[in-house]
């Protein structure tokens, strides 16, 4: 693992093992994954000032987040199915985010039980949810996670209706029965008796998904803090707020819902100016170094998830990879924060941002 030096190490060394239609089922955006390269060419054309001379002897990387204090502002976003690249799938990645105290939001479609998922990461994580389908299957998933002791819910927003990933059709890819959801309700199964002449899709699928009002239901059913996954628009954000939401994660599913969906970080500007300082801007998307978390804490996030590299890590070296990919980013935020004269991460502002595009530089 020695020679793993980057988050880009960790995906060449995880192509290179895993079968060709797994990869590409991790790896793929839907459609012509336009919002996939969005995520990552947006954080290419932002350039960080350094700043001289600045007294960095008291720095860390502390963070607050729904009323918890954590080494980092990293987070292990919800991955479903991770049973398809390790054995121990999400108990291996649980540990090595423990390892690094960084929280774990374990997908409802982990191929572990949620319990010992929990148990192995030995600290914070949070449940993320899908709808399933009513009110009542919802409540029994938010219920098992309240007992278990997970500290917050996260509900996923942004996929009532999967996008189109064609690379994973492509390479013929299919969940194995190994890799299944066990932590859902047997009956969640989404039923699509599309009624004669109806849509697929409106009259199929969009008929189990949940709304506004479902949301603001939930929020009265628990006591977890709660956040909305998936948010881009900045009204969204705003309702999402007014909905008593403790959190929000900007996220375009790593570019596997809507195709044309913007990167995440185009957004965050204007969420954070439109709620104000209070309410945990989170955000993923296309994040694989330090200097890029650097960059969303700038422009207004509280912390920040990772999607795939967490996969990728899972894949080449188990829990100690995950650990290691983790203390890889964190490194290089320090180094960042170090050299852009940034102590704490309240130190860190758009002052240190420059766009490449505007300085006349764009590759
Ligand atoms: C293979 C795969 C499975 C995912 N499963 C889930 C899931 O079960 N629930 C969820 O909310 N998001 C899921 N996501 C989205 C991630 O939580 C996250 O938003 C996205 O991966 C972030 O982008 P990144 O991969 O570029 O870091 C999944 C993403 C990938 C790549």
């Amino acid at each position: 693992m020695r020679e793993l030096l980057n988050l880009a190490d960790y995906r060449a060394a995880a192509r290179g093992r895993l079968p060709a239609s797994v990869f590409a089922y991790i790896s793929g955006g839907s459609g012509n994954e336009l919002a996939m390269r969005d995520n990552a060419a947006v954080l290419a054309r932002m350039a960080i000032v350094p700043r001289a001379l600045i007294d960095c002897r008291h720095g860390h990387t502390r963070v607050d987040l729904l009323g918890q204090t954590f080494a980092s502002p990293l987070l292990l976003a919800p991955v479903a199915a991770q049973g398809l690249v390790h054995a121990e799938g999400e108990l291996a990645t649980a540990r090595g985010g423990g390892a690094l105290d960084v929280p774990m939001v374990l997908s409802c479609m982990a191929s572990q039980p949620m319990e010992t998922v929990l148990a192995e990461h030995g600290g914070s994580c949070w449940l993320q949810v899908y709808w399933q389908g009513s009110r009542a299957r919802t409540l029994e998933v938010v219920r098992r996670a309240e007992a278990a002791g997970f500290a917050a819910l996260v509900l996923t927003v942004d996929t009532p209706v999967n996008g189109l990933r064609l690379r994973e059709l492509r390479a013929g890819f299919a969940m194995p029965a190994d890799a299944a959801a066990v932590n859902l309700p047997a009956h969640a199964a989404r039923a699509l008796d599309v009624p004669a002449g109806g849509s697929r899709i409106f009259q199929g699928v969009m008929r189990s998904a949940p709304t506004w009002d479902d949301v603001a239901w939930l929020r009265q059913q628990t006591r977890l803090p709660l956040v909305l996954k998936g948010l881009l628009a900045v009204q969204d954000v705003l309702r999402a707020a007014a909905l008593g939401a403790d959190g929000v994660v900007l996220s375009n599913h790593g570019g596997r819902a809507l195709e044309r969906a913007p990167a995440p970080i185009r957004m965050l500007a204007a969420a954070r100016a439109a709620v104000g300082d209070v309410l945990p801007l989170l955000i993923d998307g296309g994040f694989t170094t330090g200097a890029q978390v650097f960059m969303a804490l700038a422009l207004g996030a509280r912390a920040v998830l990772i999607g795939r590299p967490q996969v990728y890590a899972l894949a080449v070296a188990g829990d100690a990879g995950v650990a290691r990919m983790l203390r890889i980013l964190r490194d290089e935020l320090e180094l960042t924060m170090a050299l852009a004269g940034c102590a704490t991460l309240a130190d860190i502002t758009a002052d240190s941002l420059l766009s490449l595009a505007s300085a006349g530089m764009d590759a």
